[in-house]
């Protein structure tokens, strides 16, 4: 008869590891998503874009890149789409990362390399980067969100 008087004792404890096991899973997701808030802190008041790379994170920017999945694969040798595949993107010829795609003129003619500081132009206005462009695609407004985008291209190599 023990053991069962026991076991009834045990049982009003049980709740308390779930309830912290719950807390725990909120507070991750909490982080995961308001550490936007806590980068942009960590890169001071108006930072300029270097600032912004030094808070960037690589898994913001794979969110972020579900925004460009449609036209982009990532992977190294995977077909390009409507635009060309990104693998290896930082510091490859502009117009130059596939050499198999077709790129307008208006890419061409802009030569050079693929720059952190490039990309950030170019995505924040690509027709502004590269009149006549064919990247339908109006740009990424938030110079946190192209700093994590840009940190993710880079991961990719
Ligand atoms: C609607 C389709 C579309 C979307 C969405 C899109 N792109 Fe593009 N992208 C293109 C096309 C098409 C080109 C080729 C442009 C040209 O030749 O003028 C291109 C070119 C590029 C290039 C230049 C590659 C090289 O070899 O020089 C980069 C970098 C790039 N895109 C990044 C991105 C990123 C990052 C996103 C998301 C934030 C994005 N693109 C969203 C269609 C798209």
């Amino acid at each position: 008869m023990a053991s069962v008087t026991d076991k009834g004792k045990e049982a009003p404890k049980r709740p308390a590891p779930l309830i912290l096991w719950l807390a725990t899973v909120a507070m991750l997701a909490a982080c995961s998503n308001d550490d936007r808030a806590a980068r942009r802190a960590a890169a001071g008041p108006s930072p300029d874009r270097a600032a912004l790379l030094r808070v960037a994170s690589v898994a913001a920017g794979e969110r972020q890149f579900a925004r460009c999945a449609a036209c982009h694969a990532i992977r190294r040798d995977a077909p390009d789409r409507n635009g060309p595949t990104l693998f290896g993107v930082v510091g490859a010829p502009v117009a130059g990362v596939s050499p198999r795609f077709g790129y307008t003129a208006a890419l061409q003619r802009v030569g050079g390399r693929w720059t952190p500081e490039r990309l950030d132009a170019w995505l924040a206005d690509p027709r502004a980067f590269a009149p006549g462009t064919s990247m339908g695609f109006p740009g990424l407004a938030d110079p946190l969100d192209r700093a994590d985008v840009i940190a993710y291209l880079q991961a990719q190599r």
